[in-house]
C-alpha cells in the first residue's frame, strides 16, 4: 500500500458502500409516513447510489431492488425479479406492502410500467417514481421529442423525419446536407442509436442500413436526421409531477473509452458536478428557455409525468440546447448527483408523487463530486465476466464511495459481471480535488482486465 494513502485511510472495514440506517434528522419530516417500504428497479451503478441514499431516509423501511447487484445487496434486498415483468413486481409489492416504485432505467417505464400499475386498483395505491408511458415516449422515440420541443418552441437543433415511405427524399437529403450530420434511430437502441456522419456517402450508408436494412429492427423503423451542434454538453436533472418542478445538481459524463475523449462511445466512464462552465447566467438561460417550457408543454399536453427527467443539453457559445431528453436519471451522473443532494430523497419522492413539490426545495453540497467507472478489459466490445474484484474490503476513506454496477456476489467473492464494474465516487474540495480522491482508492482495487480513464473532469482540471 503506498505510504501517502496508508496515512489517508481511514480504520473502517467495510465490503462496499456503508447504507448508514437513519440520520440524525428524523422529526422534519413529521407530515410523511415512516417506514414505507420501497422497491427500486434496477441493477447498475445508478441503482446503488439510488439505494444508498434512499437508504439513509428517514422515511426508509424495507427497501427491496429488483434485481440489484453486490452493491445494492448492502443497502437492502435485491430480489430476483425482471423489471419488465410488470405482473410479477405488482404481486411482489401487494405481498411486501411496498409503497413506492422508483424506476431506475428507461426500458419499463417507456413500456408503460407506470400505466399498468395506474390501471390496477390494488397497484394504485403504490406511487410510481417515473413517467406514464406517453411521457417515456420523450426518451422512447427521438422524433416525439423533437415533435414535442417544436410545439414548445425549445431550442434543439433543427430535423428532418424519415421512413421506408419517404427514404428516397432521405438520401437526396443527405446528399446537400451540412457536415458533420446526426441520424438517430427513433427508438430505444441501448445507447447505439446516434450516429455522427463526416461524409455524405458514411451518411447515406447509415440511413440505408437503419431504414431498408432495418440495423436496429423496430427502433430504426423511423430516422431523425438533425444538424449537429458543436457546442460542449452537460446533463441537467429536473423532478417533476407534471406541475411543478425542482432542478437537481448538474452534471458532465465522459463517454468515450478512451482519454481526451477519443475512441468509442460507451454507457460514461465517469462524472463530475458540478459542471463549472454552467455558471448562473447559464443555468438561468437553462431553465427559462428549456426547463420551464417543457414542464409547460407536460402539462398542456395532459401528460402523466411523477418522475426524474434528464435534459442532455449542449452549450453553443451561450447558449443551451436540447440533445435529448431522458425519462430517468443518468448513469453514471447519478453517482455524482446523488453525493451532492443533501435532502432526504424518499421525502422528496414523496413530495413529488403527492404533487406538493412547490413546497419542497433541493439542499446541494456545496463540495464537487467525482465518479471514475472501472470497467472490464475489451469494453464496450466483448468482454470477459466473473472476475474476481480485489481491495473493495480494505480500509476507505469516508468521503469516498465505491458503487456497484456490473458485478454479482459469489461464495463471498464479488465477481465482475458487465462491463462497467464499479463507479467510485468521491467528494473533494474543487473537482481536480474529487477525482484525485477517486483515482487515490481505485489503487486498491483491481480485476483482471481493469480499465479506467485518469483523465475524468480533464478540462477543469
Ligand atoms: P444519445 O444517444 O441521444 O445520448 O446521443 C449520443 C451522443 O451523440 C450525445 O451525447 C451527443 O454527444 C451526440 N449528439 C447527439 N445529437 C447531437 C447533435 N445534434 N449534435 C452534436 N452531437 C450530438
Ligand atoms: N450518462 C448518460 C445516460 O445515462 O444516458
Amino acid at each position: 500500500m503506498p505510504a501517502i494513502l496508508t496515512a489517508a485511510i481511514e480504520s473502517v472495514s467495510l465490503r462496499s458502500v456503508g447504507c448508514p440506517n437513519r440520520p440524525s434528522q428524523i422529526g422534519i419530516y413529521a407530515s410523511n409516513s415512516y417506514d414505507m417500504n420501497v422497491l427500486l428497479l434496477g441493477s447498475g451503478g445508478r441503482e446503488h447510489a439510488l439505494a444508498w441514499k434512499i437508504r439513509q431516509s428517514a422515511l426508509c423501511g424495507a427497501l427491496y431492488i429488483a434485481p440489484g447487484n453486490a452493491g445494492t445487496a448492502q443497502c437492502g434486498t435485491n430480489v430476483d425479479l425482471d423489471p419488465l415483468d410488470f405482473s410479477a413486481l405488482g404481486r411482489f409489492c401487494l405481498e411486501q406492502s411496498v409503497r413506492m416504485m422508483v424506476v431506475g432505467p428507461e426500458e419499463p417505464l417507456v413500456r408503460g410500467i407506470v400505466d399498468f400499475f395506474a390501471a390496477d386498483a390494488a397497484l394504485q395505491q403504490i406511487a410510481v417514481i417515473g413517467p406514464s408511458a406517453r411521457g417515456a415516449q420523450l426518451e422512447g422515440s427521438k422524433a416525439f421529442a423533437k415533435a414535442f420541443m417544436q410545439r414548445h418552441g425549445i431550442p434543439t437543433a433543427d430535423y428532418r423525419e424519415f421512413d421506408l415511405s419517404n427514404y428516397s427524399a432521405g438520401v437526396e437529403y443527405l446528399k446537400t446536407h451540412a457536415l458533420p450530420v446526426v441520424l438517430k434511430a427513433d427508438g430505444l437502441a441501448a445507447g447505439k442509436g446516434v450516429v455522427i456522419a463526416q461524409s455524405h456517402l458514411e451518411a447515406i450508408a447509415e440511413l440505408e442500413l437503419m431504414l431498408p436494412y432495418a440495423k436496429f429492427g423496430e427502433a430504426s423503423r423511423k430516422v431523425v436526421v438533425e444538424e449537429y451542434l458543436d457546442g460542449i454538453e452537460l446533463s441537467l436533472f429536473v423532478v417533476t409531477d407534471g406541475n411543478d418542478y425542482l432542478i437537481l445538481p448538474e452534471a458532465k459524463d465522459y463517454k468515450r473509452i478512451g482519454e481526451g475523449d477519443t475512441g468509442l462511445n460507451t454507457g460514461g466512464m465517469g462524472a463530475v458536478s458540478p459542471v463549472p462552465f454552467a455558471d448562473a447566467a447559464f443555468l438561468e438561460k437553462v431553465r427559462t428557455r428549456i426547463v420551464e417550457p417543457t414542464i409547460q408543454g407536460i402539462r398542456q399536453e395532459g401528460i402523466e409525468y411523477r418522475g426524474f427527467l434528464f435534459i442532455g443539453l449542449t452549450k453553443v457559445g451561450d447558449d443551451p440546447y436540447v440533445i435529448e431528453y431522458n425519462c430517468r436519471m443518468g448513469d453514471p451522473e447519478t453517482e455524482v448527483v446523488i453525493l451532492r443532494l443533501q435532502n432526504d430523497l424518499l421525502a422528496l419522492l414523496q413530495d413529488l408523487a403527492a404533487g406538493r413539490l412547490a413546497a419542497s426545495q433541493v439542499h446541494t453540497d456545496p463540495r464537487a463530486a467525482a465518479t471514475v467507472v472501472l470497467v472490464s478489459g475489451g469494453y464496450p466490445g466483448p468482454y470477459e465476466k466473473g472476475m474476481e474484484v480485489d481491495g473493495l474490503d480494505i480500509l476507505r476513506e469516508d468521503d469516498v464511495l465505491v458503487f456497484h454496477a456490473g458485478t454479482q456476489e459469489q461464495e463471498q467473492k464479488i465477481l465482475t459481471s458487465g462491463g462497467r464494474v464499479l463507479a467510485v465516487s468521491a467528494y473533494g474540495e474543487d473537482i481536480p480535488g474529487a477525482v484525485r480522491r477517486s483515482l487515490r482508492i481505485i489503487d486498491f482495487i483491481g480485476f483482471d482486465g481493469m480499465y479506467f480513464r485518469r483523465d475524468i473532469g480533464h478540462e477543469f482540471l
